[in-house]
């Protein structure tokens, strides 16, 4: 770090000055950029930083203007599969005194997806959490790659943790006969449905609606975003969705409802029926049944929320209802020997075991998965939240939509 020692050769060199002027310039600021490049990793690798609590520089990692000092722990051993900063949990106030809610956002990637991945993240970091430094947690059956870890942990604003899912959270239990699934994948090919032969994709649907929120990383949150790789937010998002959901006493939001196929799900309902009977006490007043079928429950009319956004409370699916609902479906086989999705699993589950009134619709939140994009209703809030999106492109009132279904029973 010795400049003297730099700049003795230089003499040797006979440079003219200008020459050296420029030398000595480009050195010392990379000889500055080292010093300060230390300091703040140091910076990050202690709980205190010049006797200052971390906890109160973390309170004002939401002002772009500092640098988010302790964002991320990233993990030493590539092979690790799980990182658990302890200070995650903490109750974390924004740089303005508010309140932050007991909340993450939530992906589950392959480690081959990283650029979709990475284009999800920087969308939603760019229009909302560069102001809020919520924590991400990914989640993947196998262990994240190092570039996996690393790129990520370069865009997000908040702290973030890399996790593995338990393999009997994912693999097609024992129980399964394989060969009444193996022909069911088959029909389904035959039939030309989407992802019919796939085993990998029901073991995702299945771990989605059954067991992500059990995961040990997701414990100490209630709230998430669900966010997956490859999709687009259209609009500014500058009021927390989260405190939106609390405030409003809300369990449940969506952006986007739509028809599920029905060779998916084809004993679904029946078994949702055969749930029901033997326990209605699980049944909300003021239900959204009316969302759900045309004929007060008798079929199910396959509308259902888009699952692949979500903002939700993860008690809910904690709750000895759901619970129960789930193992009583799990049970059946239907996620092997059909191709139940989590989206009708989980819409008909919020549905039915909670008051309508506890669902959020979330109209301001410009959001695509290809090929649906809800864009909010009205230019006054397409100008107002900068949506990159066109209202007329807007799902919503579309062939395969079921929002018209939504508004009836309000
Ligand atoms: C962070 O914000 C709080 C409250 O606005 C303030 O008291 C504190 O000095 C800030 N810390 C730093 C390091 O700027
Ligand atoms: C960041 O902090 C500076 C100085 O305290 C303040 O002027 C600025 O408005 C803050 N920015 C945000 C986004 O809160
Ligand atoms: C992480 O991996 C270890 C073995 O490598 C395993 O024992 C542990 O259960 C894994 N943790 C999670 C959360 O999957
Ligand atoms: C956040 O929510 C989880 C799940 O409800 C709970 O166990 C945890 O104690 C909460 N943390 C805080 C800080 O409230
Ligand atoms: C504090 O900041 C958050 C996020 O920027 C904002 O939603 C909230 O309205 C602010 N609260 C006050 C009292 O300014
Ligand atoms: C049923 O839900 C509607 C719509 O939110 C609400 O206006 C009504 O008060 C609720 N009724 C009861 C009995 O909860």
């Amino acid at each position: 770090m010795d400049i003297a020692a730099f700049i003795a050769p230089l003499r040797q060199l006979r440079l003219n000055k200008i020459t050296r002027i420029i030398l000595l310039l480009v050195l010392s600021s990379t000889v500055l950029f080292s010093v300060l490049t230390i300091a703040y990793t140091r910076s990050r690798d202690s709980s205190y930083m010049f006797g200052i609590p971390s906890a109160l520089l973390r309170s004002n990692t939401s002002n772009s203007s500092f640098p988010p000092l302790e964002r991320v722990r990233i993990p030493t051993t590539p092979e690790s599969n799980t990182t658990t900063p302890s200070e995650v949990h903490e109750d974390v106030l924004l740089n303005n005194g508010t309140h932050r809610a007991n909340a993450t956002l939530l992906m589950l990637a392959r480690n081959t997806e990283l650029d979709a991945a990475l284009q999800s993240v920087r969308e939603l970091e760019e229009k909302f959490n560069h102001q809020f430094g919520y924590p991400w947690v990914f989640l993947n059956n196998v262990p994240f790659s190092k570039a996996f870890k690393e790129k990520m942990t370069e865009v997000v604003s908040g702290p973030v943790e890399f996790a593995m899912i338990p393999p009997h959270h994912w693999y097609q239990p024992d129980w399964i006969d394989e060969e009444k699934a193996t022909q069911s994948r088959n029909t389904m090919v035959e039939e030309n449905i989407i992802y019919g032969a796939s085993v990998s994709y029901r073991n995702m649907c299945r771990f989605n609606s059954g067991f992500f929120y059990h995961h040990p990383v997701l414990q100490k949150y209630k709230w998430y975003w669900r966010v997956e790789p490859d999709v687009h937010f259209h609009c500014i998002v500058d009021e927390d969705p989260f405190l939106k959901m609390e405030e409003n006493n809300k369990v449940y939001g969506f952006t986007i409802t739509l028809i599920e196929f029905e060779k998916t799900i084809a004993s679904l309902w029946k078994t949702v029926k055969d749930f029901i009977a033997e326990n209605p006490h699980y049944v909300a007043p003021n239900n959204s049944m009316g969302f759900l079928s045309e004929d007060g429950g008798e079929t199910y009319n396959l509308c259902h929320f888009w699952s692949n956004f979500e903002i939700a409370d993860m008690d809910f699916w904690r709750s000895e209802a759901y619970s129960h609902f789930f193992d009583y479906l799990d049970a059946q086989g239907g996620f092997y020997y059909e191709r139940w999705g989590d989206a009708p699993v989980h819409s008909i589950a919020a549905g039915l075991f909670l008051p309508k009134d506890r669902i959020q619709f979330f109209d301001e939140i410009g959001y695509e998965h290809h090929p649906f994009t809800h864009c909010p209703h009205g230019a006054g809030i397409i100008r107002k939240k900068h949506c990159s999106c066109r209202g007329w492109r807007s799902f919503d009132y579309q062939g395969y939509s079921c929002m018209r279904k939504w508004e009836r029973i309000f």
